[in-house]
């Protein structure tokens, strides 16, 4: 077992700034693919085999929860096997869900092995009050009761059973909770209003694989018949599409030319076009895709996040640094998410001219950015400060730089790969 959740080990990033990056990287697999399957795993009482697994804190932090639930994990060389047979119920404490957002996507198969689940509240990035009405309404149209008190949620069955269910929002992790509920149920479940991301595509790939039959996948209408049990399954998880970001931004930021491996354009669906619209020349070539930009971004006029196909809310924070050091003016409006502009001011103390109305900013790009002392404040944002620590001149330490670790694998190492000043020292 590898139980490690909370490996925060308080360490900063130091970037001397201002250099082109040219070369290649691989990108890791998509850690809001794996986290959904490694959840799933608890309703097939058997083995699931996760293999391309990125070893990061949240999936370190999952495996840490499935042995706080008896299960045992083994992860070696990207390849995580997860045995649920001698699965036995526990409550999910605080302590095990701090580290995690992706916690909320255990009520289902939790609620599903157990008919209960008791879990704290979850945690992860503060990036806005992150509401699980959604949750509990899908899962009530399946059968469950539920109740909150101030730290836990706590549902439960006598039996679930297919459903009509219509969600307000897509929600990502409601949809995930509704499918794994619903796959494991004799009958047909229809799903309204579900969320499209393609890693709804791929949890439902791997659920057809334990046995369900599912169309829809990927459309707002999803169909979900199962067969009451499912078997073990493997799942490879395909690389992490706002990782693949994160380099492009990079590269758009500072100039230069970079091969992401393994990534296609249609996985960057969303944000591709703000990059190609910013003055990046994108192309395949071979297995790889090639990022290359020679020039200033240029500035687009304006960009709202939404639900996929729209442009992604995780990659808004990095298209702010981006922006920050563009040509022209940029109205950048956050509709996800009501937390998610704490760079701002740290971009500020960078130089960038920025103004915080409500949930947009108007970003007035200025030629350079100069290194500062800053602080991370959540996942992408700290991604955000290193993208625009890259593009500056003279130094910058990005201060509770752990947040990084939750999602991006050697980011610091590849990136030095690719000619960047950049090194993690621990506090
Ligand atoms: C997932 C991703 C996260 C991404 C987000 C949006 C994972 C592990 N995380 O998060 O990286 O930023 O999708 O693409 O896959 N909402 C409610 N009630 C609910 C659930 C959600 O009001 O019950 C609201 C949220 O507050 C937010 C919006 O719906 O405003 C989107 O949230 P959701 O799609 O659920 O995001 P997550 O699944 O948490």
């Amino acid at each position: 077992n590898i139980a490690s959740p909370g490996v925060f080990i308080l360490g900063k990033i130091v970037i001397n700034g201002g250099k082109r990056l040219f070369g290649s990287v691989c990108i890791h697999g998509a850690k809001n693919a794996v986290l959904p399957v490694m959840a799933a795993s608890l309703m097939n009482e058997g083995v699931t085999v996760i293999r391309g697994c990125p070893d990061i804190a949240d999936v370190r932090a999952m495996c840490g929860i499935l042995n706080h639930l008896h299960c045992k994990t083994d992860f070696k060389k990207g390849c995580l096997v997860i045995d649920t047979s001698m699965a036995e119920y526990e409550e999910i404490k605080a302590e095990d869900t701090k580290q995690l957002r992706a916690s909320s996507v255990l009520m289902g198969p939790v609620l599903t092995r157990f008919g209960k689940v008791r879990l704290a509240y979850p945690g992860g990035c503060s990036i806005g009050s992150r509401p699980l009405d959604i949750h509990l309404h899908a899962l009530k149209c399946l059968g469950a009761s539920w109740s909150v008190s101030e730290d836990f949620i706590e549902m439960e069955t006598t039996g679930l059973h297919p459903s009509e269910i219509t969600l307000r929002f897509p929600s990502v992790g409601a949809t995930e909770n509704a499918l794994m509920a619903a796959a494991a149920q004799c009958g047909t479940t229809v799903l309204y209003n579900a969320a499209k991301e393609p890693e709804i595509e791929s949890l439902c790939a791997y659920l057809e694989k334990c046995g369900a039959v599912i169309t829809g996948a990927g459309t707002e209408c999803i169909r979900v018949r199962g067969k009451g049990v499912l078997q073990s399954a493997e799942f490879f998880a395909k690389p992490d599409r706002i990782v693949a970001g994160t380099y492009m931004a990079a590269v758009a930021a500072c100039g230069g030319s970079v091969y992401l491996q393994g990534v296609t354009p249609s996985l960057c669906r969303g944000f591709l076009d703000v990059f190609t619209g910013m003055g990046m020349d994108i192309r395949m070539e071979g297995e790889a895709m090639l990022v290359q930009m020679y020039h200033r971004p240029v500035n687009l006029h304006k960009i709202c996040t939404g639900a996929y196909p729209d442009f992604p809310t995780d990659m808004q924070s990095m298209v702010l640094s981006v922006a920050s050091v563009g040509e022209g003016t940029l109205i950048l409006k956050e509709q996800i998410f009501e937390n998610r502009f704490k760079t701002v001011p740290w971009l500020k103390k960078m130089g960038a001219d920025i103004t915080l109305s409500g949930d947009s900013v108007l970003v007035k790009g200025v030629e350079t950015l100069k290194g500062s002392e800053v602080y991370g404040e959540d996942l992408r944002g700290t991604a955000a400060l290193i993208t625009a620590g890259l593009a500056a001149q003279e130094t910058t330490v990005i201060h509770d730089a752990d947040y990084i670790l939750r999602g991006y694998m050697d980011l610091c190492e590849n990136l030095k790969g690719l000619g960047a000043e950049i090194e993690w020292e621990n506090s």
